[in-house]
């Protein structure tokens, strides 16, 4: 067994969640052997689905992501996968479309908010093993990958939101769906939570 260790996620306000991260360059191999586990086993134990490098404090441009189950669309580019190693990331718009969804962020705990994102993109980088990857991904899938991306760049998800009434507290959402009179989808769908 490797040794993983839950790191602090680092919570919106803290400026390192503002800079643009740093290229991956091969003087960094060695400290990803450690990186990455911590980062999977962060965001398992948060409960979350993505988790980019700055918000454990690394500002480096490296992710780590899924798509479960519960959240796949089943389109093409949009099977259930396991966790995915994305390092040095770059994405292309697929199609001009975009589609509102649902997010949250283990660094803005408790919120969930409605950004718009491509429907299809692209995505080149290096998997965890440093072999070249080029993907094909949409709805969650491209969603996800979108939203970790931005993290590279120092963007959260509120940054792009066209409505800010379409913003608030997951508990709120929740007594609100109860009494159906929620925005379809927050809760079933969960939000992003990268
Ligand atoms: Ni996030």
């Amino acid at each position: 067994m490797e040794s993983m260790e839950i790191r602090p996620i680092i919570r919106m306000g803290n400026p390192i969640l503002r800079l643009k991260a740093n290229a991956v360059e091969p003087e960094h191999t060695d400290s990803l052997t450690t990186i990455i586990p911590d980062m999977i086993a962060t965001m398992r134990d948060a409960g979350g689905v993505g988790l980019a490098a700055p918000q454990i404090g690394i500002s480096l441009r490296l992710m780590v992501f899924e798509v479960p189950v519960s959240r796949a669309t089943n389109l093409d580019g949009d099977k259930p996968c396991g966790i995915q190693v994305l390092i040095n990331p770059n994405f292309n718009p697929a199609t001009s479309d975009k589609e509102l969804g649902w997010e949250g962020c283990l660094s803005i705990p408790g919120l969930r908010g409605e950004v718009p994102r491509y429907k299809e993109i692209t995505y080149t980088g290096f998997n965890g093993e440093g072999t070249p990857i080029e993907t094909f991904a949409s709805g969650f899938h491209a969603r996800v990958v979108q939203h970790e991306m931005d993290h590279l760049d120092g963007i959260l998800y509120p940054d792009r939101m066209i409505d800010l009434t379409r913003f608030g507290y997951v508990e709120e959402f929740t007594k609100m769906q109860e009494q159906s009179r929620s925005p379809d989808g927050v809760i079933k769908n969960g939000g992003a939570n990268g």
